[in-house]
């Protein structure tokens, strides 16, 4: 039995070691974390990440070839093929800082394998990387050997957060990037066996190490750049119109409050570190994005009478997009920033992210949130004008205004002429993702105003 080993139980070493489990009955899946309220919620009815598809999938491999488990050296120790899916945060202090990916704690990973390593091992660039971190890597495993043949292997992940079940299910591709010697070209075997399991041949690339490790940041560049362009007259309009064109395509142009999560601004700032000469347009993109959120802040506060001093104004929709309790960089936190600088009190609803959650984001400086959540403080002191409700209609209740910051299906159902009734007057509601029908709410007497849309 191959015994796969992935050290970090987080986005995406859970969901996708949940489905190497299912499409992999022969293999034998721990995941492992120094977390440990983040590993006993992984063996738990309640997981720790929301996500479609994801309870289900856990729960026929659970047990059977599925594992989370604390007792990170043993596992590590007794597998044969090791997935390294940890953090890769901005780094706050030092050389690069605000800018270089922090690889303190892949470094720590890969010194633990090499401390604990007993037979050969093939180790996997799961996380987003710096072009050349597998050769680094490759140099603290050697250099540690003790006559242990390890082999580096880039795979990165492509999934999204909301759609990780279906995206790993059925990827677009599976990038695997490994040496071009006989033991690379084995060890890149061995795990094209696995995706083969259930990933068409022909979606399955094999390249060299430093083009995957490449793909990965390129790809989520060009994907951050679609998005920030996207701006215009009616920008659905616009967006349908260009893309029909085959060349460009239609997805990823729908223009929003910003993007958020947790890698695109990362990644990109990655980018912008390690090229350069191309920097300045990268930089631009994460301006642009930048100046997306303080346009929206702009736009509640002129629109209602230049000021927000004292006036309830309610929130909906705190996680970086639908189907995720995930805040990483969510636009939200600038948005809701910006609204408390001029003396806003928020009331927030968002069905899957807890008080905690938002007061923390609220209180945490940039490029803090992606430290490990086990080092960051439990109960921050919280902010008095937030408070968060579990009921959109009591969070819009004496409101003057109505913030829509996350594309939640849900959004699009409420009772809004209710919601009206029992706001102040007029009405706002800003829209930052177009999910509502701006002409009905105008109809029941709100003032709309919608993202890249004429008033
Ligand atoms: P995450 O913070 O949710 O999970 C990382 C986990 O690693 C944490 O639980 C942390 O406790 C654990 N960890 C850190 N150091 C460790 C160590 N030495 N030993 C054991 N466990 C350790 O992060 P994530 O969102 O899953 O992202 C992981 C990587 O994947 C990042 O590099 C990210 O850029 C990349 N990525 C993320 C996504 C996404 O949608 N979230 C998609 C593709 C790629
Ligand atoms: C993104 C990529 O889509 C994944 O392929 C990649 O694996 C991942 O980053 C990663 O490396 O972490 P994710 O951040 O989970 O995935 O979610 P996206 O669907 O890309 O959305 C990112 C942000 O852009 C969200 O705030 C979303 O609301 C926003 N967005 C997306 C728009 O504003 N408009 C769009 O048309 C699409």
């Amino acid at each position: 039995m191959v015994k796969i080993c992935c050290i970090g139980a987080g986005y995406v070493g859970g969901p996708t070691m949940a489905v190497i489990a299912l499409k992999c009955p022969s293999v034998e899946v721990v995941v492992v974390d120094i977390s440990v309220p983040r590993i006993n919620a992984w063996n738990s009815d309640h997981l720790p990440i929301y996500e479609p598809g994801l309870d289900e999938v856990v729960q026929q491999c659970r047990g059977r070839n599925l594992f989370f488990s604390t007792n990170v050296e043993k596992h590590v120790s007794e597998a044969d093929i090791i997935f390294v899916s940890v953090n890769t945060p901005t780094k706050t202090r030092g050389l690069g800082a605000g800018k270089a990916a922090d690889l303190t704690y892949w470094e720590s990973a890969a010194r633990m394998i090499a401390d604990v390593a007993k037979s050969d091992k093939i180790v996997v660039e799961k996380s987003t990387v710096p072009v050349k971190t597998a050769e680094a890597i490759e140099k603290i495993l050697t250099h540690n050997s003790k006559g242990i043949n390890y082999q580096i292997l880039s795979n990165p992940e492509f999934l999204a957060e909301g759609t990780a079940i279906q995206d790993l299910l059925n990827p677009d591709r599976v990038l695997i990037g490994g040496r071009e010697t006989p033991d690379g070209q084995k060890a890149i075997k061995a795990l094209k066996d696995v995706y083969a399991q259930w990933v068409p041949e022909e979606r399955i690339i094999t390249t060299n190490l430093w083009s995957a490790e490449l793909s990965k940041l390129a790809a989520n560049a060009f994907l951050a750049q679609r998005i920030s362009s996207a701006t215009g007259a009616d920008v659905s309009e616009v967006s349908y119109a260009i893309g029909k064109d085959s060349r460009i395509g239609p997805k990823f142009l729908n223009a929003s409050v910003g993007f958020g999560g947790s890698c695109f601004q990362k990644d990109i700032l990655n980018l912008v570190y390690i090229c350069d000469e191309v920097a300045c347009y990268w930089k631009q993109v994460i301006k642009v994005n930048d100046y997306q959120k303080s346009r929206f802040v702009n736009r509640v506060v002129s629109s209602m009478f230049n000021t927000v001093s004292g006036k309830k104004i309610a929130i909906f929709g705190f996680a970086f997009k639908k189907d995720t309790g995930d805040t990483r960089e969510t636009p939200a936190i600038d948005v809701c920033k910006g609204l408390l600088g001029d003396k806003a009190s928020l009331s927030i609803y968002d069905p899957q992210v807890t008080e905690d959650q938002i007061q923390r984001d609220l209180s945490m400086g940039k490029f803090d949130w992606d430290h490990p959540i086990h080092l960051q403080p439990v109960s921050p002191t919280s902010i008095k004008q937030v408070s968060v409700v579990w009921d959109p209609y009591q969070a819009a209740r004496d409101a003057h205004g109505l913030c829509i910051l996350t594309e939640w299906d849900e959004f699009k159902r409420l009772d809004y002429e209710k919601i009206y009734e029992s706001m102040r007057k007029p009405a706002f509601v800003f829209d930052g993702r177009n999910v509502v029908d701006a002409e009905k709410l105008r109809e029941l007497g709100f003032i709309v105003y919608s993202i890249g849309k004429p008033l």
